[in-house]
């Protein structure tokens, strides 16, 4: 029989790293900008860089560190991402998705998205949190498109509820619970490299989108696939093109990514907590 090569690329990754570490994490977690440093804050188990995997992408981003760390937090079991790679690097789909398909087979649940965006929603403000609601991924390709591995999931995905409920409502209790307000949304992914013009920031929103980002909803198109329950948090690191009168930076993305990041953590850490809670 021949195997699906999307599939048999994944089984070579999980091959290689199952002989370096057994860890079994209940929560994978993607670090998004501001979160770079996350893993900082607890006792590392076990790391793996991804070029000790063969053929796993590595991200051409500078600063991003590519690297899988295995902690707990809170007393959970988590595989974190530190540097994830995006589809405007080059890579094709498949492979933007593949760690995210990696840390399931790992024994991963729950996969938690969190990335910096920026703001299509004029009632949002730079430095804010939203949690995603729904989002729109139909601007990039899909990570399932080609022939379907069955073994990791129906050629025909249903999408009707991604992020899920219940995980949403420990968002909201945990951002309840240190006083903060955390608005809550649709995400729209688009390939950048380049930021939006106004036009484009301007169709975001007719479309439905409270927040425009460069990554996320592909991997959880590939982990809704795979059966994950989903949640995720942006933060908004400005409002998109257009709607003020400054230009944008990555600069600037990343100073407002870095300000909020205690809160963040925050915020990401009681969640974790409650999701070991169940
Ligand atoms: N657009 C797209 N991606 C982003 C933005 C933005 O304004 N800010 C952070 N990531």
């Amino acid at each position: 029989m021949t195997m699906n090569p999307v599939y048999e690329k994944l089984n070579r990754c999980y091959e290689s790293i199952r002989e370096k570490i057994p860890f079994a994490p209940e929560v994978a977690l993607i670090l998004g900008s501001g979160l770079g440093d996350y893993a900082d804050g607890f006792a590392e188990e076990g790391t793996i860089d991804y070029h000790e995997i063969e053929g796993f992408p590595v991200s051409t981003v500078p600063g991003h560190k590519g690297r899988f760390i295995f902690t707990h937090v809170e007393g959970v079991p988590v595989v974190m991402m530190q540097g994830r790679v995006h589809y405007y690097e080059g890579y094709p789909m498949s492979d933007v998705v593949l760690p995210t398909r990696l840390m399931k087979l790992m024994g991963a649940k729950v996969l938690f998205l969190t990335n910096a965006a920026g703001g299509v929603n004029y009632d949002f403000s730079a430095g804010d949190f939203m949690m995603i609601k729904d989002q729109i991924s139909c601007f990039v390709p899909s990570p399932l498109l080609g022939p379907n591995a069955e073994e990791l999931g129906p050629r025909f995905a249903d999408m009707s509820h991604i992020y899920d409920e219940t995980l949403q409502q420990k968002i909201r209790d945990s951002a309840a619970e240190m006083g903060i307000q955390i608005q809550e949304g649709v995400y729209l992914q688009l390939t950048g490299p380049a930021y939006e013009s106004p036009a484009e920031v301007r169709m975001c929103r007719i479309l439905g989108a409270d927040a425009v980002g460069m990554s996320t909803a592909c991997e959880a198109v590939a982990a809704n696939h795979m059966g994950y329950k989903i949640c995720g948090i942006s933060c908004i690191s400005n409002l998109a093109c257009g709607m003020t009168e400054q230009p944008l930076s990555h600069k600037e993305v990343q100073e407002t990514a870095d300000r909020v990041a205690p809160l963040f953590k925050e915020l990401v850490t009681k969640t974790i907590k409650k999701i070991g809670q169940r």
